[in-house]
Formats: C-alpha cells, structure tokens, sequence
C-alpha cells in the first residue's frame, strides 16, 4: 500500500463523510491526496481539509482510478453498486453500510478486537454496526476475562445514526412544539422530539428489527465467536449524538464487579466512568465528538447466574462509523 495514499470519501457530505474528513484530519492520517465523492446534488459545494477548501465531485463509475483507499458511507445501495467497482481499479475499499458486512470473504473489523483480520481482505473491509461497535468495546473485553454466553439489552440510539437528515428532523420538531406550531414528520414515522421510539431500522418475521439482530450476528463474526446469543431492544432517542446500550450480560465463569472493572481500566479505547455516589456515569452529551467509549453502571446482575449488568456510551459517528473506518485504514498502512 502506498505510504501517502490516495483516499476517497464517498458520502462526503454526509453526517458519517464529514466526520470522516475530520478525521483523516485529527489523525494526521498520511493523505497524499483526497478525493471527495457525493451525489450530483453536491457538486459545487466545497468541505475543508487542512485549512484548504476541497470541491465535491459526482460519484461516477470511472472515478476511482489513482485511488488508493476509498471510504465509503453513502448506504448499502451505493456501496453494493460502486465499491466492486473502486475493487477493480485497485482500490481498498472500507464499507460503512450493511452490504457486506456478513459476507464470508469480507473481513468485518473493530481494530482493538480483531485487527488481524484486516490481513484477509480481498479489496472490501466492512466497519461494523454502530451500536453493535460500541457494546463490543466493553463487552469483548469482559468476553476475554470470563466468556460470555449470552446478552440481553437495550439501546438508547441518537438520531443522528439516521443521518443528517434526521438531525434537522429533531430540530424543527423541537422548534414548532416550543412555537405551538403542528409537528410535521419526514424521516421518522413518528415524533421524535419529546418521545422515544422502539423501532430501529426494518422488522423481520420474528418481530426482531434488523438493527436489533446484527448485535448477535456481528458480534459472532467480529469476536470469532460462533456460540455468542444476543437479545436487543433497539430505541432511537431524541439525543443529537451518541448512542447508549443498557447491557446484562452472562458469563461462563464467575464475575465479581472487581474483576470486571480490573479488565475494563485496561480495555483499549474504553474509559470507566463509575461513581454513581457522585453521580458520575457515562452520557452521550459528553461522548459526543470523543474518540472513546465509556462504560459505567457496572453491577452484578441480580437475575441471572455469573452475570454483569453495565451501560456503554460511544460517538456512532466516530467508533460506530468515522474513527473505526480510520483506524482500518490505518492497519492497512502498517
Ligand atoms: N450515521 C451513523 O451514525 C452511521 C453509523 C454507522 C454507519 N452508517 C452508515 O453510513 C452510511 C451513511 O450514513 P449517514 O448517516 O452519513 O447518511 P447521510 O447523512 O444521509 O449521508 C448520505 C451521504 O451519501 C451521499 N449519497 C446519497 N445518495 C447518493 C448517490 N446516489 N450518489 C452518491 N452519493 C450519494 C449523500 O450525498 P448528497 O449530500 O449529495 O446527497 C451523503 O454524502 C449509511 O450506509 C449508514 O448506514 C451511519
């Protein structure tokens, strides 16, 4: 790989693409050029990158000669249709969407859980699920120390995970409820503002959301982990940034809280925020924009055997998306 490679953003002006840029950015990845992709409807427009201004081209067919990396978040349809394509003019392509992240010759990767795999790529990564991400940073850990069998959760998911539409989405309904004007919907199916709706991506046939069944499939693939069972409730909240997961977890061995928090102070890009006396826990408000996740409310699970209860809280717009993305890149260069 090219030391000063060549990056595209696909997705540019999107929630995750900005944050990509910025990423790049803060990281001082080693940019030789960057190329910054969106649809049609951007073209004209211009994002910073290192005080410069750069213009947004239209995401072609042909675009994709020179580059070296290409990271795409512009949704499964777009990556299924165009990252083959950036595959065969010999770019490296890391997947935001769902299209292929279960695929068997697609490497699916947290780099703190399984960078190594990274190393199996055949031209496409996959970055994992956003929420599925952040539980794993505390939970893959844990998992190492005590084998986990099973978790039952439930998270609290900002909207802002829906994209950038949904951001303005929740500002405009909070701003005609304070006016007293009527509440007017575009992206959720119901308000978000004031409310929280159980209801995270399609249902399936067995009452599961999709969203809700990647934390058990992902999970497997991205801890090798085949036995792994997961039982999530998904909900989007009406936060701008970070999502949250209420996690109990159950382990083959013994856990003690002790044992549990030794293992977590020296987990990789995992802070322990726990001192409820103080009221000291983790909060998307302060997760927003860190690199970091946090888990708190660490406790032994009353209801079942050698079991934890703890919440984690992460940036989904930076583990769950932009900074994991980076971070694979980064594995590529060493
Ligand atoms: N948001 C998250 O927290 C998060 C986390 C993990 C993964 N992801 C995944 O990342 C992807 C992007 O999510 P997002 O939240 O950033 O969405 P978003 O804010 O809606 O942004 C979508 C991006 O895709 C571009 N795009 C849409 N249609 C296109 C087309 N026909 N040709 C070229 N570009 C097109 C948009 O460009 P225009 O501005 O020109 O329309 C925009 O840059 C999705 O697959 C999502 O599942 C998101």
């Amino acid at each position: 790989m090219n030391q000063r490679p060549h990056v595209a953003v696909v997705g540019a002006t999107g929630a995750v693409g900005i944050e990509m840029i910025k990423t790049l950015e803060k990281r001082n990845f080693p940019v030789g050029k960057l190329t910054l992709l969106a649809s049609a409807r951007s073209v004209g427009k211009t994002l910073p990158f290192r005080g410069e201004p750069i213009a947004v081209k239209e995401l072609t067919k042909d675009c994709f000669t020179g580059i070296d990396i290409a990271l795409f978040s512009a949704g499964g349809g777009i990556s299924k249709e165009f990252a083959p394509l950036a595959v065969k003019a010999g770019c490296v392509v890391v997947d935001n969407s769902s299209a292929f992240r279960m695929d068997d010759s697609v490497p699916l990767v947290v780099p703190e859980i399984n960078a190594d795999d990274v190393k199996k790529h055949k031209g496409i990564i996959a970055n994992p699920n956003c929420t599925t991400a952040i539980t794993l940073m505390a939970l893959y850990p844990l998992h190492q120390a005590f084998g986990c069998k099973r978790i039952f959760a439930s998270s609290y998911q900002a909207v802002s995970g829906t994209g950038a539409k949904a951001i303005i989405e929740l500002e405009r309904q909070v701003d005609q409820i304070v006016k007293g004007q009527p509440v007017t919907k575009e992206v959720y199916p119901h308000q978000i503002a004031f409310n929280v709706l159980p209801h995270v991506d399609s249902f399936l046939p067995s009452g599961y959301t999709k969203e809700e069944m990647k934390m058990e499939g992902e999970g497997r693939k991205i801890m090798h982990h085949p036995g792994f069972r997961a039982s999530v409730t998904c909900v989007r909240v009406p936060v701008y940034r970070a999502h949250s997961v209420a996690v109990s977890a159950e382990f083959e061995k013994p856990v003690s809280v002790e044992a549990a928090l030794e293992v977590l102070n020296r987990a990789p890009g995992l802070d322990v925020i726990d001192v409820p006396a103080k009221c000291e826990y983790p909060l998307p408000l302060h997760q927003a924009e860190r690199y970091n996740c946090a888990v708190g409310r660490i406790r032994k699970d009353c209801a079942l055997e050698n079991g934890l209860c703890f919440w984690v809280s992460g940036d989904q717009l930076l583990k769950g998306a932009a900074l994991n993305a980076v971070q694979i890149a980064e594995e590529l260069l060493k």
